[in-house]
């Protein structure tokens, strides 16, 4: 019994030092707004600490009581956060507009739907019948949009978006609801956090060429430049090769950084971790991404020509690509060592992307800039997949037949109406008959008071349980490590055609972070299992270029008995591959 409290003591210090350790952005406007809620002041499952937005009178229309409705869901799904999901809802049959005072400068707004039913003052809403448009300013968010047939095409009852619009000076950040004729409209919660000014919006390039975009495809020399007028919807935010990221270990922006693991196609890739320092520059800023998302990355396998993934993005926009790089491979000590391509939706973005020559040198991250103009060829703006691949460029001689990635952004850009608005998802798949996973609650009294009892106490136990996860989580990820999340919706707006079921890559970089490892998934038999005479095996294969190499590849394959050469292991074995022979692409 005594020892438990030095051990609580000894987490929370851990965790307060962690804490100490500011991020390396401050946003000077920051809400977290749980909507409608009852009581006030509830953390989440990623650290952030939610208000009612009731405490906020003036940031809603003096008549916000008569004009709009508060409950809470009459739902609680079983993998749902509670906060800001299930706390609270408030239900507008009306427009209603939060107005907020921001600093100028651009900001994410963030917003949380939970389609559930709702009852209140004797109205009963029900969840298939709410469709609505959401404007911030003169941008369009969101029109007759039902979070119900949302949710009901990825595996979460829920539904988050993320929004990037600059607001200008003395400009009051407008956030309306707007339901569609005889229907209502709601949100559970509304998150604003500002972003630092010219990072995602760069503007004119004012003889600074680090502004403009490249076309994919070129467009002859033509660039693309993003001025303040332009709102983005983030799509995709991944730690590629990595684990989901909590919001609160971002830099600052409370961004949530989703394994791509259910985006990337087939089993030719690696994941290595190295936990080293990197160096950010003036170019690359140390709140650009979390250190982890620079030395984590997605590499060729062995046999494997290229590493490929697929989106699912609405038709008929401008979508913006983000790609991060970070060389933290020990072996690469110089340029034409290891040059890639990348291509975005079969076409070429990059033909010779040599990360070490692009940074300047060894651990030092980068990010690059492509635009895609993603066509609606029906007029429906459905949703298309686009495909993202790098493959090895071997046309210079590199050293290695190689390519990297460490972390992806993908924007919607708001088309020529200011609009950000797709369709709904269509009603094929039949959510009405099977809903999204999620308890309906029963007419049944009794049960509901023995279910508020048992889960009262249950709900303890987790809140403990979970405290202590993410005291666990926050050393684990401040080591460097990374860390499972397992209750967290892989990706901001999950795409309908992904796999789910299996099919796809058997959770391949779950071991990654432990010990530096890539995993030992089915389908690399011969990884991970310690077997030295394979490892032998491998490492003549591997190396064979320059004398530096073959030093290099000795050196690691006798050393394999010892534990140090995990990460020699690692580097020279599992992140390079045969392909280092033309022939082999
Ligand atoms: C864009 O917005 C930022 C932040 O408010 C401001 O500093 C900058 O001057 C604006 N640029 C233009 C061209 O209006
Ligand atoms: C926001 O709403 C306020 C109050 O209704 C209004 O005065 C202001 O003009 C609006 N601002 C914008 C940018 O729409
Ligand atoms: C809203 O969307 C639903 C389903 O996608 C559709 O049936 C309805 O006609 C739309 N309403 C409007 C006003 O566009
Ligand atoms: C790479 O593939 C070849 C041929 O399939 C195999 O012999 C070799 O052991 C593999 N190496 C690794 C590190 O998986
Ligand atoms: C790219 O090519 C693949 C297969 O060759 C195809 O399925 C896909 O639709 C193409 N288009 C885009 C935009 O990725």
């Amino acid at each position: 019994m005594f020892s438990v409290l030095p051990f609580l003591l000894f987490l929370s210090y851990i965790s307060a030092a962690i804490v100490a350790e500011s991020p390396a952005y401050s946003p000077p406007d920051l809400f977290f707004f749980n909507c409608g809620a009852s009581s006030s002041k509830q953390p989440d499952d990623d650290g952030r600490t939610w208000e009612s937005d009731d405490k906020f009178p003036k940031f809603m229309p003096a008549n916000a009581a008569d004009i709009s409705l508060v409950s809470q869901p009459e739902e609680q799904g079983s993998n749902v956060p509670q906060v800001p999901y299930t706390t609270g809802v408030r239900i507008f049959q009306s427009n209603f507009t939060y107005s907020f005072p921001l600093s100028a400068g651009p900001k994410f707004i963030r917003l949380y739907f939970f389609p559930s039913q709702f009852n209140a003052k004797g109205l009963t809403f029900n969840k298939t019948e709410s469709y609505f448009s959401v404007t911030a300013n003169e941008h369009t968010l969101l029109t007759n949009f039902s979070a119900y047939l949302t949710a009901g095409v990825t595996n979460y009852p829920f539904v988050n978006k993320e929004y990037i619009v600059n607001v200008d000076e003395h400009q009051m950040l407008n956030i309306t609801f707007a339901p569609s004729p005889n229907s209502y409209a709601f949100v559970n919660g509304i998150e604003i956090v500002s972003i630092p000014t010219g990072y995602y919006i760069r503007g004119d390039p004012a003889g600074a060429n680090d502004n403009q975009i490249k076309w994919v495809p070129d467009n002859n020399n033509n660039y693309y430049y993003i001025y303040n007028n332009t709102a983005f919807e983030t799509l995709y935010r991944l730690i590629v090769g990595g684990q989901t990221l909590l919001a609160d270990n971002d830099t600052g922006m409370y961004r949530k950084w989703y394994s791509d693991d259910e985006y990337v196609i087939g089993y030719g890739y690696f994941t290595p971790h190295l936990d080293v320092k990197i160096t950010y520059t003036e170019l690359t800023p140390n709140y650009s991404a979390p250190e982890i998302v620079y030395t984590t990355s997605r590499t060729i396998a062995n046999y494997s020509s290229a590493v490929n993934w697929t989106f699912a993005v609405d038709s008929g926009f401008l979508y913006l690509f983000r790609l991060y790089f970070c060389e933290f491979a020990i072996e690469i000590d110089g340029g034409n060592e290891r040059v890639f391509s990348v291509e975005i939706a079969n076409e070429t973005a990059e033909s010779h992307a040599d990360v070490f020559l692009m940074a300047g040198g060894s651990k030092i991250p980068i990010f690059r800039d492509y635009l895609v103009n993603v066509r609606d060829n029906d007029g429906r703006r459905g949703k298309q997949n686009v495909s993202l691949a790098i493959s090895p460029n071997m046309a210079t001689r590199p050293v290695w037949a190689n390519a990297l990635l460490n972390g992806l952004e993908i924007f919607k850009l708001n088309d020529t109406q200011g609009s950000l608005a797709a369709a709904n998802p269509d009603l094929i798949s039949q959510p009405v008959q099977s809903p999204p996973p999620g308890k309906k609650k029963g007419g049944a009294t009794v049960g509901a008071v023995v279910g508020g009892v048992c889960g009262g106490i249950l709900v303890i136990a987790i809140l403990g349980f979970l405290i202590f996860r993410q005291r666990r989580r926050r050393v684990a990820n401040s080591a460097g490590s990374i860390t499972k999340t397992t209750w967290d919706p892989l990706s901001v707006v999950p795409p309908s055609t992904h796999n789910t079921d299996g099919s796809g890559a058997p959770l391949p970089s779950q071991a990654a972070g432990v010990d530096g490892f890539p995993p030992g998934s089915p389908s690399f038999p011969l990884l991970g299992n310690g077997d030295s005479s394979t490892t032998t095996d491998n490492s003549e294969g591997v190396f064979s270029t320059s004398d530096e190499v073959a030093a290099m590849s000795t050196t690691s394959g006798t050393g394999t008995a010892t534990t140090t050469t995990g990460i020699d292991r690692l580097q020279s074995h599992n992140v390079f591959s045969l392909l280092n022979h033309p022939e082999g692409r």
